[in-house]
């Protein structure tokens, strides 16, 4: 532990060992999520614990002691300060006795370290549980229930607020955490150590909700984050490069900013954030982003709101893109507008086709993306379409909450029985269920799953084993409960 150095054991026990100015720290990642990790070690004093705010003692001699009241009597208090010297002051002596606003834990200890040295102190925190607590605030829907022959397992457990999902060309499993970081899964096994901590901006929708790696290219080492940054909050979107299964925060290249969130409207303004992404068969970067519950802004070309993009890896916008030369600047990076949440979407391998899925208002629905096409919202919501300006959907149904979608694999090598092959699967957050549309004929839909806590995302690897990540929580407000999330694998086993 790095922290040696930093002396966190000379005022905190872990497991049995070290100091006792602080808090014993051998379950504090059970008590906190990352975040708040992040914040008792830069900023102390903001939230003192319980029984540990120091006093200030003035006595009649003058002398000034600040430190925690370790016993106190009749006649003495006795403090233990923070160069850890026991100190018995005599009451009869005291002058002025006062709560100090700041912690005993100074606020600089993070200061030298380097970022990545941070992140792995951060880890080594969340990673303090005396106890495994499976699942709190665990919402599933029911008992699962999948088609004859297809089994499935748990391969991750404890991520906090799962949101999306990549399975990488050498088969390893991104996730983000809506916190901010990127987890990785090697091996079906969740590593420890994140690939990447972003500093995000997590309230509500918030935090980092895509990410996507260049499927086409099996040695790339680039990695394409979408995040909603802090000061001001803002879509980020982002490479890095990947050394193992860690995302180098040096390598940081910033594709896009959105929009400044203050400005934007809203009646839940962290609400509809979108934040798919991922690359068309085109090799351009599609980016989904929702309209922030604001409305209007889908239909106007000065914002990204209620849009799909379509931009260059390198962050440049293509010449080619529909609306170039009538839009200004980044926003000449639209390439479908008229969404309301489009929370994630997918690129069939093959044909390229796009098919994205929007969070409705009153219908649920799958839209087939093409450049400079116009879903309707807010105008109108379809059903099927009406009006001619608007693209309709070629799936609806009653609003619950539309989640992820994927296109299974096709080829006679892919482990599915041929039903199942280059369809269509998609899910839904609110009713826990993962359906198949067959892309050749919309109208054919059916269940494939019943009984999942929460999905958000799924994606297939290339052998047909179908991902499924669950959330088991909502949004992140001030109930939420971090370590909830799961992925989930589920293959067809039963084989001829
Ligand atoms: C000089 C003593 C001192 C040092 C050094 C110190 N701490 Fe603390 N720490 C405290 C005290 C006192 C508190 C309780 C008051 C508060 O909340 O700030 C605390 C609180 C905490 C908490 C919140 C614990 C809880 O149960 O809520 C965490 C986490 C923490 N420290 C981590 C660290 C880490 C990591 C380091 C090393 C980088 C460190 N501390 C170094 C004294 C110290």
């Amino acid at each position: 532990l790095g922290a040696k150095g930093l002396g966190c054991v000379d005022c905190h026990r872990v497991r049995g060992q070290g100091g006792e100015i602080g808090p014993d720290l051998s379950d504090v990642g059970a008590k906190y999520e990352r975040v708040q990790l992040i914040e008792s070690v830069l900023e102390p004093s903001r939230q003192i614990v319980e029984g540990y705010r120091p006093v200030i003692v003035a006595t009649t001699e003058g002398r000034v002691v600040t430190g925690i009241v370790k016993s106190e009597s009749a006649a003495t208090l006795e403090l233990i300060d923070a160069d850890r010297h026991r100190i018995v002051v005599r009451k009869a002596d005291i002058e002025e006795r006062r709560a100090s606003e700041t912690s005993l834990m100074p606020d600089n200890l993070a200061a030298t370290l380097s970022p990545d040295a941070f992140c792995d102190l951060i880890a080594f925190l969340a990673s303090l549980r005396s106890s495994q607590q499976p699942f709190p605030g665990s919402d599933v829907v029911g008992p699962l229930a999948l088609p004859h022959g297809f089994a499935s397992r748990v391969v991750a457990e404890g991520l906090t607020g799962a949101t999306a999902l990549e399975v990488t060309p050498d088969a390893r499993i991104l996730i983000c955490e809506q916190t901010g970081t990127l987890r990785v899964v090697e091996h079906d096994r969740l590593l420890d150590e994140p690939a990447l901590c972003l500093t995000v901006d997590s309230e509500w929708e918030r935090g980092l909700i895509g990410v996507a790696v260049d499927l086409r290219d099996p040695k790339t080492d680039y990695v394409y984050t979408s995040a909603v940054i802090p000061n001001p909050p803002r879509h980020r979107i982002s490479r890095f490069r990947m050394d193992g299964n860690r995302a180098k925060p040096k390598t940081e290249f910033v594709l896009l900013e959105g929009d400044d969130q203050r400005h934007m409207g809203g009646t839940v303004a962290a609400g509809h954030q979108g934040g798919a992404i991922h690359f068309g068969k085109d090799g351009k970067l599609y980016i989904a982003i929702g309209e922030h519950t604001a409305g209007q802004p889908a239909q106007e070309m000065n914002t990204l709101l209620g849009k799909l993009l379509r931009i260059n890896p390198d962050g440049t916008i293509p010449e080619d893109n529909p609306f170039y030369a009538t839009a200004q600047g980044k926003y000449r990076a639209i390439w479908a507008l008229g969404l309301r949440n489009p929370f994630t979407f997918a690129v069939q391998p093959g044909s390229g086709r796009i098919f994205v899925n929007d969070v409705g208002g009153v219908a649920e629905e799958i839209n087939e993306g093409f450049a400079g096409a116009n879903y309707g919202w807010p105008t109108v919501e379809h059903g099927p379409a009406k009006d001619a300006r608007f693209r309709g959907p070629i799936h609806h149904y009653p609003t619950a909450s539309i989640a992820g979608g994927a296109f299974a694999p096709r080829g006679d090598a892919v482990n599915l029985p041929k039903e199942y092959r280059a369809k269509y699967f998609f899910m839904d957050f609110v009713k826990g269920w993962i359906k198949v549309l067959d892309p050749e004929h919309v109208e054919r839909v059916s269940t494939f799953a019943t009984g999942l806590g929460r999905p958000v995302d799924l994606r297939f690897a290339t052998d047909g084993a179908l991902y499924v990540l669950l959330r088991d929580a909502w949004v992140k407000d001030g109930n939420f409960r971090p370590r909830t999330g799961r992925l989930l694998r589920i293959a067809y086993e039963n084989k001829e």
